[in-house]
């Protein structure tokens, strides 16, 4: 698809059908996420899929925002493998995590699936409940699915600022 038809096409689908799906569409957003630029190709990134019960009940203790999809991704990074830019007060850790998830979110989309971002989490929560090590950061999660038929975007979806509100020309 056209890239800005399939950017305008993704929206926050936030009630999903119980359909599963396919793997080998899964297997496409995964690997649009192993595709990602990552700083110095770092490449500090993991994805973890959850389809299991048991994953995706840990998933609901975290937050409320699952909407019913029957698989999850959860996008973490190492904070022991990030290059720290000049000046030492940022990293790369969140910003590669989140560029992998981008690259995902938009293959789904692709891929025909629905999909939701999730930043409604206590991260400190999510690292003890799957019991991740010390140096993994949990960036988000993401939901997966397909719509079920009365959802679609929220009102909000379609009012973006305007450009002149949001890029100036130096
Ligand atoms: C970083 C980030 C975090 C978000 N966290 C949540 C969340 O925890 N729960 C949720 O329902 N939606 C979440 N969203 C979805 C946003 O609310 C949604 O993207 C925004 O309202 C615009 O709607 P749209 O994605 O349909 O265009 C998140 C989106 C982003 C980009």
């Amino acid at each position: 698809m056209n890239f800005l038809k399939l950017a305008e096409k993704r929206y926050s689908c936030k009630k999903y059908s119980d359909r599963a799906i396919e793997e080998d569409k899964l297997q496409a957003v995964l690997e649009a996420g192993r595709l990602a630029p990552t700083a110095k190709n770092l490449q500090e990134q993991h994805v973890y899929v959850l389809q299991s019960e048991g994953a995706l009940s840990k998933f609901d203790q975290l937050t409320p925002c699952r909407y019913g999809a029957g698989t999850a991704l959860m996008v973490t990074y190492n904070r022991n493998n990030v290059y720290t830019y000049p000046g030492e007060k940022r990293d790369s850790g969140a910003e590669d995590a989140a560029i992998v998830a981008t690259h995902m979110i938009l293959e789904a989309t692709e891929q025909g699936l629905d999909s939701c971002w999730v930043n409604f989490f206590d991260p400190d929560q999510a690292k003890e409940i799957y019991g991740l090590p010390e140096e993994e950061e949990v960036l988000m999660f993401m939901d997966l699915g397909y719509a079920a038929k009365e959802a679609g975007p929220l009102p909000n979806h379609r009012s973006r600022k305007d450009l002149s509100e949001t890029v100036s020309y130096l």
